[in-house]
């Protein structure tokens, strides 16, 4: 497997070697903690050994089940909010092709999967069970917590549906729940119902979760590869035990902290591939959550190139210069297109006949990248070698263990979310929940 590079050299206009030279044994230290259990949160570090902890009987469950559930249903309905699904979502989003949705329900190979319980929109939710109708499905309910309000009123609704078609045994077989191990209402649902069970573990926070049964079962009904998508994980995690100079989580730890300390308040992620939009949504996740709390973090933003250069690009270009871009680029994207020569050439497009899209896209980021860089907006590059389950896998663990030494350099505990809470209070006192 070719390694993911990160690649700070096109932001050396932006800070000083010796800064980073002087940053690095702070990040060792953070790791050291942070893999040592003694830093703050060190309960809610368990996924650092997952990738070689997981036992092969979990793993041959989840395989067991998925199968299960391909043979029983052409659509699989993931129920959750959050780290419950956010990295499902990015999975699928860049590892299945892109109008596979198209394809009628007899031609795919694995069931589709669609998200509920996301947000509390009644129209999606009905729409949703409209949708449903005559289509066989199932459904993976997934809350840490097992209280979430969202997904808790979106499997209330897909359980009855579920259960007014295919009676109570009928639904049983045809709902898995993914949940504490003990605590929570849908352990006690899923107890008295004898649905099937996936434990996310005590250690685990939910956007830390998604290389456990959390992302691995869904993922593994859509037909991914999950222990490749695991051993690039456990190679990563090889990797954040390098000393800094190879250590290429510890190094976007330690930019990003360095650039946070000249004012660069703003991070936003940028790629390519449309596929990584929701990678994208998943690393805001990670990153808000984790960092953003006692008045400090570093904000995550997004933007997809090069469809938001024709929205976003003018503000990156020429606005506040509180921003720093760590773009994402792939090596070798999975399939490509060549531009034809036109007769004629009538919409002055033969300058480009022979060229690939691929390369046009390259050029794309190079150019945007100078223009960005000249603008005053540093670029820290992420260089994925290609598109597969083993280098998402790794992309997963990377960006997970660099947030952990990132919040402890900024002086947090990455791993709670108090402020999360705020909404709930008003909207339960609203709700008049007893
Ligand atoms: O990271 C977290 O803990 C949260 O974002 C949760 O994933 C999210 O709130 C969903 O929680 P739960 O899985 O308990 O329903």
């Amino acid at each position: 497997m070719k390694d993911l590079v990160f690649d700070y050299t096109r932001a050396t206009d932006f800070f000083r070697m010796e800064e980073l030279a002087e940053m690095a044994p702070a990040a060792e230290w953070a790791a050291k903690r942070l893999t040592s259990g003694q830093g703050p949160g060190s309960e809610f570090t368990g996924w650092i050994d997952w990738p070689v902890e997981t036992d092969r009987h979990e793993m041959e469950r989840i395989l067991a089940c998925a199968d299960r559930l391909r043979e029983k249903a052409d659509i699989l309905v993931v129920v959750g909010i959050g780290g419950s699904y956010l990295g499902t979502k990015a999975a699928l989003s860049m590892l299945e092709p892109a109008f596979d949705w198209l394809k009628a329900a007899v031609s795919r190979t694995s069931p589709h999967i669609i998200f509920a319980g996301t947000q509390l929109s009644g129209t999606y939710h009905q729409e949703l069970l409209k949708a449903l109708e005559g289509r066989d499905f199932a459904v993976n309910v997934i809350s840490k917590s097992g209280t979430t309000t969202e997904p808790a009123v979106a499997f209330r609704a897909l359980r009855r549906m579920l259960e007014e078609r295919y009676g109570e045994a009928g639904a049983r077989d045809r709902i898995v729940a993914t949940t504490d191990s003990t605590s929570g209402a849908l352990r006690k649902l899923a107890l008295e119902k004898g649905y099937e069970t996936f434990v996310v573990p005590d250690d685990v926070g939910g956007r830390f979760s998604v290389l456990t049964a959390v992302g691995l079962l869904p993922m593994a009904v859509a037909g991914l590869d999950i222990q490749a998508m695991m051993a690039g994980a456990v190679r990563m995690r090889e990797r954040s035990q390098l000393p800094f100079g190879e250590n290429p989580a510890l190094q976007y730890a330690a930019m990003r902290n360095i650039f946070l300390r000249k004012g660069k308040e703003i991070e936003i992620m940028t790629y390519y591939e449309p596929g990584f939009q929701y990678l994208a949504e998943w690393w805001k996740q990670l990153y808000g959550e984790s960092e953003g709390k006692d008045g400090k973090g570093i904000f995550p933003a997004s933007a997809g190139f090069t469809t938001d250069l024709h929205s976003m690009g003018q503000y990156i270009q020429d606005g506040r210069r509180q921003l720093f871009e760590t773009v994402l680029l792939v090596e070798e994207p999975p399939a490509d297109l060549t531009i034809e020569e036109v007769e004629g050439n009538p919409d002055g497009l033969n300058y480009l006949a022979g060229k690939t899209l691929n390369y046009v896209n390259a050029m794309a980021a190079e150019g945007t990248l100078q223009a960005h860089t000249e603008g005053g907006v540093p670029n820290l590059l992420i260089r994925l070698p290609e598109i597969t389950e083993a280098q998402l896998g790794a992309l997963f663990y990377f960006y997970e263990i660099a947030c952990g030494v990132s919040g402890l350099l900024l002086g947090v505990n990455p791993f709670d979310q108090p402020g999360v809470e705020a909404y709930k209070k008003n909207m339960f006192r609203l709700l008049g929940k007893p």
